[in-house]
């Protein structure tokens, strides 16, 4: 699967994006909960501090001290605790050995002793994750000299952050993956706007108007680079391009003159009487090749004129029934004496306005196609005004043009039949000079054909609208 590059863009974007923000998310998580670890684990230092300190001042004696005495400082000592824990999320347990026995002061929690894990004061000294009454705690154990106690914290904090952050992820990502799609198509295509312009007008620049640029593109960076590499590329092929056409046009105009000399000449040897029949009938063909290498001059000429825009095309509204008649008429004299047919479909008066020599020598070429690749059957002329174009169709009975043939016929020089020397020895540039001249009329030119069947050419052209069209 090929990508547009908006979409790859898009999707880069969008990748880079998500997982940008996964980071942040991620990373500022991370900080909190060891920020929150910290603080837990110094909260649990400082109260082993404050516990120590406190039998240190006021309840050293409470170990070895008996009856009332120890009544009361045992109870001072658990009002203590619960005065410390008990508006806390926090708790304390004092495990005090009194006489061999052990004894357990806490605050903060009821009855934690029992909520303790059975082994817990076998422990070694130390921080603990434990579940007591299904709340994580984290438990710091320290023994001293008087027994051993524990103080605990609820570990909600640091799992509220984990958990936090995962809903933060869950929805926010999502989120986030559409505003970048959606940023990233559209950035994309702001990044893109001057290519693609660039393509739609090289799109429009081909062979036939090479004056034309890629739109001049301010920015200094590489895609201005590109444009005016480009423009500079096309600059240079104009020019190739011109020498070229002008090469084609000099070559025939330098030609042309002497095939002239050269035809009149011959046909004043030709007219020489006392030349012998064979001489003359040799000069007759010598002359006719010359009046086709003359031809085949003159279609260069203009096409090489047609290419560089320098060929006069003047239009003027005339009958085009009228021409298509008078072709009709000169095709009939010419297939007189052969197994052919002419006809002409036409009831109406056509008016067109276009250059009239042109369009005779469109219509010429093209009944001189349909008579050269026809041996027997009929020529079919007709011409019709539909809506607003004008349809003319010139159809045959010939030996047809093989299909793939077809798509090449209207090349320069392309001839089906490449030999040179056959009989109906044309050069190929019939049907180009037929499609300059069509399209230089805004018309359309189409060819269709059976192999020995028959061919028939579609010329349609702009029937009202052709006044516009200069
Ligand atoms: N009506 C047709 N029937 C069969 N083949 C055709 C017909 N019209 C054109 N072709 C084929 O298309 C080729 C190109 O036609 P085109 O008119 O350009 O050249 P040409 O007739 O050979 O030479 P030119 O017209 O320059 O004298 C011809 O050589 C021929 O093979
Ligand atoms: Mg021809």
């Amino acid at each position: 699967m090929t990508l547009t590059i908006r979409s790859r863009l898009t999707i880069w974007f969008t990748l880079a994006f998500s997982a940008v923000l996964i980071l942040v998310v991620g990373v500022v998580a991370l900080k909190l909960y060891s920020q929150f670890d910290t603080e837990t684990r110094d909260t649990l230092r400082n109260e082993e501090q404050w516990i120590t300190k406190l039998v240190a001042n006021e309840f050293l004696h409470i170990a070895t001290v008996q009856g009332e005495e120890y009544d009361s400082l045992a109870a001072d000592l658990n009002e203590n605790l619960e005065e410390r824990y008990g508006l806390k999320q926090q708790f304390a347990i004092m495990a005090i050995q009194h006489n061999a026995e052990k004894v357990f002061f806490s605050g903060g929690m009821k009855d934690i002793e029992q909520l303790l894990p059975a082994d817990f004061w076998e422990r070694r000294a130390g921080v603990y994750n434990l579940v007591i009454a299904d709340d994580d705690y984290r438990v710091r154990l320290f023994k001293r000299g008087w027994g051993a106690a524990a103080v605990g914290m609820l570990n909600e904090r640091i799992y509220e952050v984990a958990e936090e952050a995962g809903q933060i992820l869950v929805w926010l990502v999502p989120l986030a993956m559409l505003f970048a799609i959606a940023g990233g198509w559209l950035l994309a295509k702001l990044a893109l706007r001057p290519v693609v312009a660039a393509a739609r007008s090289a799109e429009s620049i081909s062979l036939a108007n090479l004056t034309k640029r890629l739109p001049a593109y301010s920015g200094k960076d590489e895609f201005g680079a590109l444009v005016s590499t480009l423009n500079r590329m096309i600059a240079r092929l104009e020019e190739g391009i011109k020498r070229l056409q002008q090469f084609t046009q000099d070559a025939a105009h330098e030609l042309r003159t002497p095939l002239t000399i050269l035809r009149g000449d011959l046909e004043l040897a030709y007219q020489d009487e006392n030349a012998a029949d064979e001489t003359r009938a040799w000069l007759q063909r010598i002359l006719d090749r010359v009046i086709a290498l003359g031809q085949i001059v003159d279609n260069l000429m203009l096409l090489a004129r047609s290419d560089s825009g320098d060929y006069p095309i003047h239009k003027t509204r005339f009958r085009l029934d009228v021409a298509v008649k008078e072709i009709f008429e000169d095709l009939q004299i010419l297939a007189e004496g052969r197994p052919l047919i002419v006809h002409l479909q036409n009831r109406e008066a056509v008016e067109f306005f276009g250059d009239e020599s042109l369009v005779r020598r469109l219509l010429l070429n093209l009944c001189d196609n349909a008579l050269k690749y026809t041996s027997q059957g009929s020529i079919e002329l007709s011409l019709k005004k539909v809506d607003t174009k004008i349809e003319l169709a010139i159809s045959d009975t010939g030996k047809g043009i093989p299909a793939e043939d077809l798509p090449r016929i209207f090349d320069r020089f392309y001839r089906v039949d490449k030999s040179h020397s056959s009989a109906t020895g044309g050069s190929g540039l019939g049907l180009a000079i037929c499609q300059w001249i069509v399209s230089a009329h805004g018309g359309k030119i189409e060819v269709t054909s059976d192999l020995r069947k028959g061919t028939t050419v579609r010329v349609s052209l702009p029937g009202k609208s052709g006044q516009e069209i200069s």
